[in-house]
């Protein structure tokens, strides 16, 4: 039976399973921030469930090559989608920051507290300002009700 490690953890798997459900079913997450919430829900589409993959998987489909040629994913990133990969045996798993784990030139995100009460999939790190574009930040938009 695989072993899927993923920031300190370690959850054993039937082998073929999808990884991101592998993920979800142990109440963890592929995603970061928002797209906790805000994603596809793993139909290979928004790219936001992203990780690093060291281990036996799945080869990549047509979907997830296709989705990870698109910005803000790139080929040399090395990442694959979670929701499109098939856990084979044993692997270790890393997610990187930005709403869509594509901060690879970062640190992975960290282990996670044994004790992770009080810790949401929201608090985890979202874009940096400039390196990822976040939809509806209109802060500083003025509004006819602010001109004269
Ligand atoms: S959940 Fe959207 S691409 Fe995987």
């Amino acid at each position: 039976m695989p072993t899927v490690h993923f920031r300190g953890k370690e959850i054993e798997c039937r082998e073929g399973a999808t990884l991101r459900d592998v993920l979800l079913d142990a109440d963890l997450t592929p995603h970061n921030g928002k797209a906790t919430v805000f994603n596809c829900r793993g139909f290979g589409n928004c790219g936001t469930c992203a990780v690093k993959v060291d281990g036996e998987v799945s080869d990549k489909g047509i979907r997830e090559k296709g989705r990870l040629l698109v910005p803000p994913h790139h080929p040399n990133y090395d990442l694959r989608l979670a929701c499109q990969t098939k856990v084979m045996g044993d692997v270790t798993v890393e997610k990187y920051p930005g709403m869509w784990g594509t901060q690879v030139a970062k640190d992975p995100l960290p282990p996670l507290a044994d004790d992770a009460e009080g810790e949401s999939p929201e608090d985890a790190p979202t874009a940096d300002a400039g390196d990822e574009p976040t939809p509806g930040d209109a802060e500083d938009d003025p509004t006819p009700a602010d001109a004269d």
